[in-house]
């Protein structure tokens, strides 16, 4: 990523903090930019100083990036071997520890949606008992993440999320509820108090005994994980257990706890201040046993170690082979006093740390001191005087030994540097494992969001399948319908055909109106003897019609066939062809269903005389 890049980012996660409050700038960068891109992908933004703008004006977009940010994976007993071994090993040891009426404070740092604090209180319930548990124990379930505690609190499980619970736990402490989930038992749930904390800026909480902080110190750098591992170290009390995630490893440089089980990442606090004690003075010489003083005379003498024996006024009482060649003395020193010798200055001035010795009757060092002795390499001694004890306890005089440590300082350099490199070399790792379990959390959590993303897909597939079913027996029942109207409308063709042949076959011309008068029939003899055409006079009114026949006097004979009279007129009308006839109209009234009458019949017939 270029530097610009890195400042955007810089400024974006400073933004958060001043104006949001939440501190993400002690979490990994690694992390951050993968899920800030993320973030930004979804809303079409491809830089980090757009995407602050758009933070900027969207009032909803810190709590959109906030929950893609903070990464919520978790699961009942997950890295289920850490479970077993807190059962069979941890609790028992916790509960050992404490009396039958202490309380037992626990704490789930991180807890997401709550599923590690309630597996860790069935686990207590299963190892106290249901009423110890209820009356002895407090756990307290932190995270920054709102909704994961709201989620938490509720204590209501999927299918799919239970499937990590053994099967005779989930029928101790769930039960299921009408929608098919699985709801935690209330009673032991009340033990649990879950509230918003945040490892970074808040204070620890103190006196714990199990503090199970797993996955989520893994997103921080190395800086801030120390920083919370010296509030846990707070938190806990002394024999107290910590609990990492399976990728989390406590740094080197972190000497506040040691391992219980390193492959398990369970630890414990420390004790303060070793404290480097002095090996146990020499055992006194037994002058009364010449055998022994002689055998100790001889291994003195040879030994690899210059060493000087000084008696209580100051002379030199012995000093063996290496100690001659190494300090330059010979056997006529042997009597003289140290004053007169070069033993009293160098190596190390001598006089003031045998007065030392004598008088705290304990032995005292001085380390890596320059020394070169003739035709020799330069070296560093470590000398170390003691006061030699007689058995009764009576001070005999002082031991000096001289002891070339060149090597062992120089193994030692060398080993330090070495031990620098491993630790440099397993911080990487560590960060590695680390960075791998994050990316291992974001896919597990891509994962889900595709999975959700598939079950969304499932079921609009289904809803479609659905509706093509609903479409397909909606498609059905048209085809019912229309096999139906096609029937009526064969029959009805079958009834018109039979129809037109029945108004053909009438002797005289057929109207029928309706009760505004207007022409609905006008059979084949009506357009023969007045020349118009049934197109031209359906829908026209009757006494309207411009043809031979005197029209408006049949206004009032069809008035009333449609009050249900019945009646016969003659008139004197023209033909089509222009002949004078007489014309006989009889009238009816048209009866239609239940009686009533919807229009009437004019039957026009030309009378015989004419
Ligand atoms: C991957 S989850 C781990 C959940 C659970 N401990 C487990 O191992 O299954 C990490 C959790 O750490 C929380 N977290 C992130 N930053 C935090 C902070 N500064 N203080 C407290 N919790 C934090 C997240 O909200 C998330 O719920």
């Amino acid at each position: 990523m270029s530097t610009a890049t890195d400042q955007d980012l810089e400024g974006l996660l400073e933004y958060l903090r001043d104006s949001r409050g939440f501190d993400f700038t002690g979490y990994k960068r690694s992390t951050l930019t993968r899920r800030i891109q993320k973030r930004m992908e979804q809303v079409h933004v491809d830089s980090f100083a757009t995407y602050l703008d758009h933070l900027q004006v969207d009032p909803d977009e810190f709590t959109a990036l906030f929950n893609c940010i903070l990464i919520n994976v978790t699961s009942f007993f997950r890295d289920e071997p850490i479970w077993t071994f807190l059962r069979d090993d941890i609790i028992p040891r916790l509960l050992e520890q404490k009396r039958d009426d202490d309380t037992v404070r626990v704490w789930v740092a991180g807890c997401a949606s709550g599923q590690e604090a309630y597996s860790l209180s069935m686990l207590l319930a299963e190892a106290m008992g249901r009423p110890a548990f209820l009356a002895r124990v407090k756990i307290y379930a932190t995270d920054v993440d709102e909704e994961a505690l709201d989620e938490a609190r509720q204590g209501i499980y999927t299918g799919d999320d239970m499937k990590a619970v053994p099967e005779d736990l989930a029928e101790r402490y769930f039960t299921s509820n009408s929608t098919g989930k699985f709801v935690f038992d209330r009673e032991i749930r009340r033990t649990v108090v879950f509230g918003r904390h945040d490892l970074v800026q808040d204070a620890p909480i103190s006196k714990i005994d199990l503090l199970s902080c797993r996955n989520t110190l893994m997103y921080f750098n190395a800086d801030i994980q120390t920083k919370i591992l010296s509030n846990f170290r707070f938190a806990l009390n002394p024999g107290g257990f910590l609990i990492l995630g399976k990728a989390e490893m406590l740094f080197t440089r972190v000497r506040a706890f040691a391992p219980v089980d390193l492959k398990r990442r369970v630890f414990v606090p420390t004790s303060d201040g070793t404290g480097e004690g002095f090996p146990p003075a020499p055992r006194a010489m037994d002058p009364a046993d010449p055998d022994e003083t002689a055998q100790r005379a001889a291994a003195f003498e040879v030994s690899p170690v210059a060493q000087v024996l000084v008696t209580l006024d100051g002379r030199l009482a012995e000093a063996n082979e290496e100690a001659r060649t190494m300090l330059r003395l010979s056997r006529g020193d042997i009597g003289r006093s140290i004053g007169d010798l070069e033993l009293a200055y160098r190596p190390v001035e001598l006089r003031s740390r045998l007065d030392e010795a004598e008088r705290s009757r304990a032995p005292v060092s001085v380390t890596g001191v320059e020394w070169v002795s003739p035709g020799s390499e330069p070296a560093k001694l470590d000398v170390r005087v003691m006061p030699v004890f007689a058995r009764g306890g009576a001070l005999l005089g002082m031991s000096v030994v001289f002891q070339d440590v060149t090597r062992f300082i120089e193994l030692e350099e060398e080993l330090q540097a070495s031990h620098h490199e491993l630790e440099t070399a397993l911080e990487e790792l560590q960060s590695t494992n680390e960075e791998l379990e994050t990316t291992n959390e974001e896919l597990q959590s891509t994962n889900e969001e595709l999975e959700t993303t598939n079950e969304e897909l499932q079921s609009t597939n289904e809803e479609l399948e659905t509706m093509n079913e609903e479409l397909q027996s909606t498609n059905e029942e048209l085809e019912t319908v229309n096999d139906e109207a096609r029937q009526r409308t064969d029959e009805l063709s079958g009834s018109n055909e039979f129809l037109g042949l029945v108004l053909a076959s009438i002797r005289g011309g057929l109207v029928v109106v309706d009760r505004e008068l207007r022409i609905e029939v006008w059979n084949a003899q009506c357009e023969d003897m007045w020349g118009m055409r049934a197109e031209e006079v359906l829908g026209q009114q009757l006494p309207a019609l411009d043809i031979g026949l005197p029209v408006q006097e049949l206004t009032r004979p069809l008035r009333d066939a449609l009050d249900g009279e019945h009646s016969t007129v003659e008139v004197a009308a023209t033909t089509r062809k222009g002949r004078s006839i007489t014309c006989q109209v009889s009238f009816s009234p048209l009866s239609g269903p239940e009686g009533m009458i919807t229009g009437a019949l004019a039957l026009m017939e030309q009378l015989e005389k004419d």
